[in-house]
């Protein structure tokens, strides 16, 4: 039996696969190298969601980067926003005068990363984009949020696996799986 059966009989489909996943990663990784040719960017990891879709981008992506790391929470265990954003852990480099990459899991009512710009841009970053390998539009609540780099456009549906979790749980999940609601309704 498979050795994440367990974590698997708690979705109610898969959404994408690993395969479909890593194809996408490997195409935006084309795409920034492209767009940042002789650039030094640094990619920033919105921890922890982020960091298995992080992990696989970075090495995707052919130039010269550095890395760092930021823990931002906005939702507890719940699967709604609170509008809440905290810094748990700070980039520990500064990004004045760097050209910033922020990897993100999922893109959904957009609080978290529409303060996340807002800070890094008063930290003097001389460019800022954001790249996620998710996207839900039709839960946004800040409509003017620029995405600038995009793997997929989801439906409104509580996903997890690939690094997103629900209570903590699933991050290791290789596929990307629609949560059975019964799991968090209860
Ligand atoms: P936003 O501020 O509403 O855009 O929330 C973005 C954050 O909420 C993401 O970084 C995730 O941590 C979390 N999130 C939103 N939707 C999902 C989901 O379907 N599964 C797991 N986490 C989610
Ligand atoms: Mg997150």
């Amino acid at each position: 039996m498979d050795r994440n059966a367990g974590l698997y009989r708690d979705l109610d489909r898969i959404l994408l696969t690993k395969e479909e996943i890593a194809e996408k990663v490997r195409e935006l990784g084309k795409q920034i190298t492209r767009d940042y040719e002789g650039k030094t960017p640094v990619l920033v990891c919105i921890l922890k969601g982020a960091s298995v879709f992080f992990a696989d981008l970075i090495r995707e992506i052919e130039l010269p980067m550095t890395l760092d790391f930021m823990a931002i929470s906005s939702y507890g265990s719940a699967t709604k926003t609170s509008g809440v954003v905290r810094i748990l852990k700070d980039l520990d480099n500064d990004i004045l005068g760097k050209d910033v990459i922020v990897v993100e899991d999922i893109v959904d009512s957009g609080v978290t990363l529409n303060y996340l710009k807002q800070i890094l841009f008063q930290r003097g970053a001389s460019s800022l984009r954001i790249a996620t390998l998710l996207d839900k539009p039709a839960r946004r609540k800040v409509k003017d949020l620029k995405v600038d780099y995009m793997c997929f456009d989801i439906p409104d549906a509580f996903v997890v696996g690939y690094g997103l979790d629900y209570d903590q749980k699933y991050r290791n999940l290789p596929d990307i799986g629609v949560l059975s609601p019964r799991i968090y309704e209860k």
